[in-house]
């Protein structure tokens, strides 16, 4: 047994989370320009060395592994990968395999997954109303999506929707979306969107929508309870009493969540993100492709993992975007 990735904050790093593609079949407005460059095929790592790369990640003590992208299941002959990851599932070294997704690849590829032991997915939407959602991902159609959602329950995955709150946009659709993952069985996630990519100071300051501010209107007509239970993920969530549904709160910008920071992130080209709102990050295809036995390896990621900073600096709050990243959320998946 290796020692565990622990961070210079003692933190112990138990979650990777891998963007498998940088491409996307949506191009959601606060995430991605119309007209992205993405990286040359030739760049990626091949599925094999994916699995090279994770799986020395859970040797050394990683636990739960999130697929991410862009979207993950455009990428060509993502379901090997995925078998690949299962056998970690099997052995026991994995206590959970999952992916966040479009949900616009769902139906055809819910049941695989779900056989393969994936439990939960995460599925972004936004808004419920199809013109707006048409709006807001450029290229995305709802009812392709729920199609997606509806295979995923019927294979007997759990769904938890995403949904970025933003101000002007999806404000008026707080009951609506939360009545309707009620009736379905989904939880449901609220984001506060964060400054990553280029866009306007003022149109992310136009967008942003305090948390804070959602919950209280909220608590207007539900009885909200604070639940200890976590995921593993960032989220702190509350029980809605009247419909006994989950609704969790992700609060980069309200209230900092990185004092208990679990998570790293690969991208497809094999850089190693110790955080998500910092630029650092380290090559692991290097010493990845620099031998065949995993020690060189094994030491870049320990010594990544010895640069993980303390936290993200976004901060909004002087009425400025304050600690913006240069990469898009899609060349990291979130
Ligand atoms: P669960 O396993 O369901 O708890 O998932 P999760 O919340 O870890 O993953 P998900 O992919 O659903 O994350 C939703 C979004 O939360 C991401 O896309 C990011 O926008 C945000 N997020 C996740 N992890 C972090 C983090 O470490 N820092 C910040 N600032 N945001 C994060
Ligand atoms: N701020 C917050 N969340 C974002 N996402 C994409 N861009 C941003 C941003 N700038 C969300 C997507 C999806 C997840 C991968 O990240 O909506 O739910
Ligand atoms: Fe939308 Fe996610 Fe694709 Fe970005 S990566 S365009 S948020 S679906």
């Amino acid at each position: 047994m290796q020692a565990p990735l622990i961070d210079p904050f003692h933190r112990p790093i138990s979650y990777l989370r891998v963007s498998v593609t940088d491409r996307c079949d949506f191009r959601c407005t606060y995430c991605m320009a119309e007209h992205m460059t993405f990286l040359p095929k030739k760049e990626l790592l091949t599925l094999e060395e994916l699995d090279r790369l994770c799986s020395a990640f859970v040797g050394l003590g990683v636990e739960k592994l999130r697929i991410t992208g862009g979207e993950p299941l455009v990428r060509k002959g993502i379901m090997t990968f995925f078998r690949a990851m299962a056998r970690h599932l099997e052995s026991g070294a994995l206590k959970e395999l999952t992916l966040t997704t479009n949900g616009s690849q769902l139906e055809r590829f819910a049941p695989e997954l779900a056989a393969m032991g994936v439990r939960r997915v995460n599925v972004s939407i936004d808004t419920l109303e199809e013109a707006k959602f048409a709006a807001i991902t450029r290229w995305g159609r709802l009812p392709q999506v729920l199609k997606g959602i509806a295979a995923a329950q019927a294979a007997g995955m759990r769904v938890k929707i995403n949904a970025v709150a933003l101000k002007g946009f999806n404000e008026d659709e707080l009951f609506t979306m939360t009545e309707w993952c009620a009736r379905e069985g989904h939880d449901l996630t609220f984001i506060e969107v964060m400054p990553m990519g280029e866009m306007g100071e003022e149109t992310r300051l136009d967008q942003y929508w305090p948390l804070r501010d959602l919950r209280a209107r909220l608590a207007e007509r539900y009885t909200l309870t604070d639940l200890t239970e976590r995921t593993g993920g960032p989220a702190r969530y509350v029980r809605l009493e009247e419909t006994g549904s989950k609704i969790g709160f992700i609060t980069p910008l309200t209230h900092n969540f990185c004092e208990s920071c679990n998570r790293v992130r690969l991208t497809c080209t094999g850089e190693l993100y110790m955080c998500l709102g910092q630029e650092d990050m380290a090559d692991l295809r290097a010493p990845l492709r620099a031998s065949p036995d995993n020690a060189v390896l094994e030491h870049a990621i320990r010594d990544a993992i010895a640069r993980k900073p303390k936290g993200h600096d976004f901060d909004y709050s002087r009425q400025r975007v304050a600690g913006q990243v240069s990469r898009h959320m899609s060349h990291t998946g979130g």
